[in-house]
């Protein structure tokens, strides 16, 4: 169980892992997300189930290194074992036939937000995806993207690939030439989903956005991951991960986003000086 049967790079400091785990991959609906300890002293971190496949049973997993566990999961090889894997957690995203959709995913955000596109596809929306990131290096799964897309707009932030500019200002230009949008879906760093839900929110269309707060048991026990939305208090975990993006206190997010900074990056320190260093070989490593 929970076997790494693929693993490897999609980018810079992005992973990509195919990971043996039947049950969730059948039970599992877009928009769910699993808690996985990479080892038995490992924490728990949260990751969007990515891709699925029911047939051979397993899921992909799409993570940024940006601490100690995501860098860590960066140097296991195939044949490795995580220790658990819990899930599909969360709400799965509500899906019907809108009309109309756009997909926003900035960098990372495109993992969470490619199955929950496949959804609205399936469910016969006409999509348009808007794909974005810093720079060509760091765009993910634009060929992903295309195949459950009707329209694929890809931009980065210094113009080394596609449109130049935010995928704020893509929107915009979507909203501009007339095409009528039934519903956003944002997915990506906090700054992002709320200049998204600014540009939407001037153009009266409904917004979701999926949020990510730090989560400890992803069952609504422990409170670690609350938001606030529409004045009330709400667990990301079993309330979310999506919510009306017209009503999250997205400040709020930022600061308890950074609460554990300090002792975070102590303990990146610590793994970089012990670090196991994994020697495999990464197929396609950038
Ligand atoms: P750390 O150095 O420990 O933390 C770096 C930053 O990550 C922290 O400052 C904090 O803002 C955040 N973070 C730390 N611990 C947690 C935690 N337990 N839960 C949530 N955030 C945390 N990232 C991906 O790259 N791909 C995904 O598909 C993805 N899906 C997510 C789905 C959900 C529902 C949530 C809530 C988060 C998701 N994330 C995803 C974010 C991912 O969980 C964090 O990047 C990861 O936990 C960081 O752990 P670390 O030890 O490597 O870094
Ligand atoms: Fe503990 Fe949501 S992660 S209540
Ligand atoms: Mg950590």
């Amino acid at each position: 169980m929970f076997e790494i049967l693929e693993i490897g790079r999609l980018g810079p400091g992005v992973n990509r892992a195919v990971i043996s785990a039947p049950d969730i991959a059948r039970a599992h609906r877009p928009g769910q997300f699993i808690i996985l300890r990479a080892h038995e002293n490992g924490e728990r971190i949260p990751l969007t189930v990515a891709d699925k496949d029911v047939d051979k049973g397993t899921i992909t997993l799409v993570w940024q290194e940006v601490g100690t566990t995501t860098y860590y999961l960066g140097t296991m090889c195939p044949g490795d074992r995580l220790q658990d894997l819990c899930g599909p957690l969360g709400k799965p995203t509500h899906l019907e036939k809108f009309g109309t959709v756009v997909g926003i995913g900035g960098g990372i955000g495109v993992a969470p937000l490619h199955p929950i596109t496949k959804g609205m596809y399936d469910a016969g929306n006409h999509v348009i995806s808007i794909v974005g990131a810093r720079t060509e290096g760091l765009l993910i799964m634009t060929d992903d993207m295309k195949k459950i897309s009707h329209e694929l707009l890809i931009s980065t932030d210094d113009g080394s690939f596609g449109i130049h500019g935010f995928v704020t200002q893509v929107l915009q230009s979507i909203i501009d030439r007339g095409t009528k949008i039934d519903l956003c879906v944002a997915i990506g760093p906090v700054p992002m989903m709320r200049a998204v839900v600014n540009v939407s929110r001037a153009a009266n269309i409904p917004t979701v956005v999926s949020l990510n707060p730090i989560m400890v048991d992803g069952t609504g026990m422990c409170g670690a991951c609350r938001v606030e939305v529409a004045g009330k208090t709400m667990f990301g975990c079993v309330d979310g991960p999506e919510f009306n993006g017209f009503d999250v206190d997205f400040d709020l997010l930022m600061k308890r986003l950074a609460m554990y900074k300090g002792p975070e990056l102590i303990s990146l320190n610590k793994f970089r000086d012990t670090e196991r260093g994994c020697k495999c070989t990464i197929p396609g490593g950038a």
